[in-house]
């Protein structure tokens, strides 16, 4: 069966290409490679042992889109592609509204043109922006405070609507919480371009002495020790977590939507530790202000994605550690 993933060249895209094709899929990539590179496509076809299908299309684009879907018998789509950075979006936030909705209105036309009725998206827990009650659950009241958390709200109410609209349809949104590390073999990981905005990025960034030290943001928060809590994952699990919501909506129609988490919160302090210990390396690191935006706590309840996706994460806080720094040793420059 044929699955289309947009931006699967990406940082989750490509570890989920693994997952798929251990599950017997045939993943069909299309990525205009904005924010990912095609060695990554040798890369998978070493770990995998099938060399990738790859279109370098925007899907913004809807003309050379179309020939994809005129090309091959697609069954399900799992849709990644999209403008990703929070404090970028907040300096341009037409570009990732143009971007990130566009894409996704050209997607859900040419799967109504072709009959394509399955489709994943990659929302984001950034959609339960405002609620101080943990762990989240589902049902929670949702709403953004960025561009880009818009971006995930809007898509996640369009395909709401479009199911709504077609008893045929079935969608699942996933809701990331934090996803981090990389595959074992650290052939594939994550390349933030320039300074990583995101914690374990820059971490692996101290480690290897690109950076000099960590800045923490904030250790005034209500939390054990004060630094800001969030719910790690496993770039691996969350991949797995893919697949099973495939197959989910091969047999269920309607949307529904995951979280897809651990349900463990860890603070900033607890990832430094774990990541010294497990990796033997220092993190020099130096308490500053809060960075604006910033919650104190964000981890799910990932009940739902159990119960009906029969998935759950494997990986602890320190496979997460130790296989980001395996990925960024073996890859100092990352792959862009
Ligand atoms: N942090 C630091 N120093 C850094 C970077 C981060 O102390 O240099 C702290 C943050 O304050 C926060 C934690 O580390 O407490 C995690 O920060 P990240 O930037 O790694 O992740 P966020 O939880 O802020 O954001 C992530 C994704 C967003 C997504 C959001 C949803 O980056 O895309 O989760 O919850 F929207």
């Amino acid at each position: 069966m044929k699955v289309l993933l947009t931006g699967g060249a990406g940082f989750i895209g490509s570890h989920t290409f693994v997952e798929l094709i251990k599950d017997g899929y045939t993943p069909i990539i299309v990525d205009n490679l904005y924010n990912s590179s095609e060695r990554v496509l040798e890369r998978l076809e070493k770990i995998s042992g099938v060399k990738p299908i790859f279109y370098k299309i925007d899907v913004c684009d809807k003309k050379a889109f179309r020939a994809v879907f005129k090309e091959h018998d697609i069954s399900s789509v799992i849709h990644f592609a999209g403008y990703k950075a929070v404090g970028e979006s907040v300096n341009i936030p037409l570009a990732y509204y143009r971007n990130n909705i566009d894409s996704t209105l050209s997607l859900c036309e040419l799967m109504k043109e072709f009959g394509v009725v399955q489709l994943v998206f990659s929302s984001s827990a950034t959609v339960y922006a405002n609620n101080t009650q943990m762990p989240l659950t589902e049902d929670m009241p949702t709403g953004a405070t960025n561009p880009y958390g818009w971006t995930k709200y809007m898509i996640e109410q369009i395909l709401q609507d479009f199911c709504a609209a077609d008893p045929e349809l079935s969608v699942a949104l996933l809701r990331y919480f934090n996803p981090v590390g990389a595959h074992e073999s650290g052939l594939i990981g994550e390349s933030p371009r320039g300074i990583p905005n995101n914690l374990m990025p820059y971490i692996t960034q101290v480690a290897n002495g690109k950076l000099e030290r960590l800045s923490v943001f904030g250790n005034d928060y209500p939390t054990p020790d004060g630094t800001g809590v969030r719910d790690y994952l496993h770039v691996c699990d969350l991949a797995a977590a893919h697949a099973a919501a495939c197959k989910y909506i091969s047999q269920h129609k309607g949307c529904e939507i995951f979280n897809i988490g651990t349900g463990k919160g860890y603070s900033v302090l607890d990832l430094v530790k774990t990541f010294e210990t497990v990796n033997q390396v220092k993190i020099p690191y130096a308490i500053v202000d809060r960075r604006p935006g910033d919650i104190a706590e964000c981890y799910a309840d990932p009940s739902r994605a159990k119960n009906q996706l029969h998935w759950e994460a494997k990986f602890g806080i320190q496979e997460m550690c130790r296989d980001a720094w395996n990925w960024q040793q073996k890859n100092p420059e990352g792959l862009l």
